[in-house]
């Protein structure tokens, strides 16, 4: 079993039952040595490592790979050094001066700050649709959209509560009324089989260290060949151009492709990294990946819904959620759960946010560890 095949990929799972990818996910043996020696060379031989092709070719690698992890053309990526830059990029380069843009209240901040700060200069509204008890319905979402709507920007799997939304349903009712939808796929893309064109998403953004298993310092960004023909990028320096390379500082235009959105060197190796952990990911299969993650959170979801004072907040039907589980503990303190937890012989690593407790499995998770955090959860509620 080709899960079972990794693990000496990932030490340290040996020694801890590792939960906590929507955080931090844990990279590879392989791609480590891979960011090693490439940092390695480069500090050591500087322009004799790396050459004009070679620094060309580093993003134009990570552009074919993404593509195939998002089902989109090369000419529709652009690479970013993280999520936030790249939302932060394509909001402010839309040069919105009026209209609504919805979100919902359960957001990672990244995802509506930018709008938020965009609203202080321009007569745009932000409307965060209310969760119901954390889950926002679709019709809720739906309901909001009308002509004023100029932007649709929210996470494809909720970062708190698991929730995966209908992106496609989304997209349908936002195009009606020509709004535009911004996904932030950080905490799905990795194990989700992703293809951004049926989705029908307009810009969808993923990052480098969390279920994509690569070090900080990279995110990848599908932008629509249809939105990025129109859009000026806010920021532009020397890699904006279609040839880098001429360095001529009177003339300033844009690659012809997404690829106009990057503008500045950046720490090369992990983007490297990012490379090599897209194609280790590949090889198990993301359709593997996802079957494998929903097995153990349907483990899950079945042993937590079944412990006296859990109350899970993860949408209870399989569509809707992605490898993410939370909950809430009635009359008890997370933190003592957690510390509990931690000191265990084998330690359990997990997240709390909002005062409640998200487990989130990965590749190097087994039904052992969903029964051994389980069973350990149980005695210390009992
Ligand atoms: C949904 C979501 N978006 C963005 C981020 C942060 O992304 P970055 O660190 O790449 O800016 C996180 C981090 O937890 C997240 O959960």
């Amino acid at each position: 079993m080709v899960f079972n095949k990794i693990l000496k990929d990932f030490p340290i799972v040996s020694k801890v039952n590792y939960l906590s990818t929507a955080s931090i996910g844990l990279v590879p043996t392989p791609v480590i040595e891979a960011v090693k020696e490439f940092s390695v060379e480069l500090a050591r031989q500087g322009t004799l490592f790396l050459d004009e092709e070679k620094e060309s070719m580093v993003y134009d690698g990570l552009r074919r790979e993404g593509a195939k992890l998002l089902g989109c053309n090369e000419e529709d990526i652009a690479i970013f050094n993280s999520v936030t830059e790249a939302l932060n990029c394509i909001a402010w380069s839309l040069e919105l001066k009026e209209g609504k843009i919805i979100s919902t209240d359960v957001e990672f901040p990244t995802v509506t700050y930018p709008w938020l700060r965009i609203a202080r200069k321009e007569n745009v509204e932000v409307k965060l649709v209310n969760a119901k008890n954390w889950y926002v319905p679709l019709e809720d979402l739906l309901n909001e959209i009308n002509e004023n709507t100029k932007v649709v920007v929210l996470s494809h799997v909720e970062y708190l509560t698991g929730q995966k939304h209908n992106l496609k349903e989304i997209a349908k009712c936002a195009h009606d009324v020509n709004a535009i939808v911004i996904v932030d796929g950080v905490q799905a893309a990795g194990y989700l089989p992703l293809n951004v064109k049926e989705l029908g998403v307009d810009v969808y953004i993923t990052g480098s260290y969390k279920w994509l298993v690569a070090p900080f310092g990279t995110a990848i960004a599908y932008i629509s060949k249809k939105l990025y023909s129109e859009l000026e990028p806010t920021f532009v320096g020397w890699r904006s151009k279609e040839n880098m390379w001429d360095l001529n500082p009177r003339e300033l235009s844009y690659a012809s492709t997404a690829r106009k959105f990057e503008y500045s060197t950046s720490a090369y190796s992990v983007k490297i990294g990012l490379v090599e952990s897209i194609k280790y990911l590949r090889e198990i299969g993301i359709e593997n990946i996802y079957n494998h993650n929903m097995k153990l959170i349907q483990t899950a979801m079945e042993e937590l819904s079944s412990i006296e004072h859990v109350n899970l907040v993860t949408p209870a039907n399989r569509d809707e959620r992605g490898s993410i589980v939370t909950f809430e503990v009635d009359k008890e303190d997370p933190k003592r759960i957690v510390e509990k937890l931690r000191k265990l012989k084998r330690p359990v690593e997990l997240t709390i946010r909002q005062n409640m407790i998200r487990i989130s499995p990965h590749i190097y998770n087994t039904e052992e560890d969903i029964s051994h955090f389980t069973d350990n959860l149980r005695k210390i509620l009992s």
